[in-house]
């Protein structure tokens, strides 16, 4: 642990704050870049290396709890991130993903867990999952001054009803579907559109509709934008690689290799160093030698 805050060591940033506008700006003449982040730490890297947007995705649920899918996590919980990342990012836009549960059961709970994530955590928009069937929300969160991030394609809380994360948008009704997606979503006034796991024709089709700025993830090069779990990237993930993900670095190697070296030099007694110990004032050392010896004397 350092014994500087972390705020005496953030330095001001230079980039200009990025907004839904300047992401909205984007469409057609440069690529957005998005990546999760779900605390402190690594949301400052990610913010430092200026990416555009950084998600408090629920993907948190299974990467960093542990968790076996995106369901179970809470509302509290994602507040509890969302908190630490804000307070990482100065440029970047924060987006809370709305977790399963919290927007399925009735617009004024939907409304009110999301007014949470904008007054309770900083968030700057909020990200709901499905297409047609949430234009009555959407429209409601605008109404209620609150950014919307939409996603279709591959909607990981709808695995029950999936079957699995399989790729979607293979027939061509399938297709037609999505397309009709993407255009409510546009039209209830979502900023942007994540478009997950779908075959990069479909994603370059809805790309090319759709006015909004679309973000991929597994749906190929043609999304005006990509997102990436930072896990995966970092392979820092223990569940096996899917095939978009690309490895950046490995993490887990070099955490790996850290973790052996303290554990190694702990046993040979070669941590801490004298170079890493606090040392008494000249004077005291003097004075407790002086009276160590004093007692030695007195006891022969
Ligand atoms: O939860 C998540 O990480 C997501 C993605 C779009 C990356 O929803």
């Amino acid at each position: 642990m350092s014994f500087t805050s972390s705020h005496e060591q953030q330095e001001s940033s230079s980039r200009p704050k990025v907004t839904i506008q300047s992401i909205q700006q984007k469409k057609g003449k440069q690529r957005i870049t998005c990546l999760t982040a779900y605390d402190y730490p690594t949301a400052r890297l990610v913010d430092e290396a200026g990416i555009d947007m950084i998600l408090v995705g629920d993907s948190l649920s299974m990467v960093v709890l542990g968790q076996e899918n995106t369901l179970a996590i809470t509302v509290d919980e994602m507040l509890h991130h969302t908190r630490a990342v804000r307070r990482a990012v100065h440029s970047g836009l924060v987006i809370a993903d709305m977790p399963y549960g919290s927007y399925q059961l009735g617009a004024e709970e939907a409304l009110h867990n999301a007014a949470r994530f904008i007054k309770e955590a900083g968030a700057e928009a909020v990200k709901i999952e499905g297409g047609e069937k949430r234009v009555g929300l959407i429209s409601r969160l605008r109404d209620a001054e609150i950014p919307v991030m939409g996603h279709i394609g591959l909607t990981p809380q709808s695995l029950l009803l999936m079957g699995g994360y399989k790729v979607q948008g293979k027939s061509l009704a399938d297709v037609e579907q999505l397309m009709r997606d993407a255009l409510a979503l546009e039209r209830a006034g979502v900023f942007c559109i994540v478009l997950e796991g779908i075959p990069r024709e479909v994603a370059a089709m809805i790309t090319a509709e759709v006015h909004v700025p679309t973000i991929g993830i597994g749906a190929g090069p043609e999304c005006d934008g990509q997102v990436l779990v930072l896990h995966d990237i970092l392979n820092l993930t223990f569940a096996p690689q899917a095939k978009f993900v690309r490895h950046y670095a490995d993490v887990a190697a070099t955490i790996r290799r850290a973790l052996e070296s303290y554990k190694a030099d702990v046993e040979a007694g070669t941590f801490p160093s004298d170079g890493e110990s606090y040392h008494l004032p000249a004077e005291t050392r003097l004075a407790l030698e002086t009276i160590c010896e004093r007692k030695r004397a007195l006891r022969k």
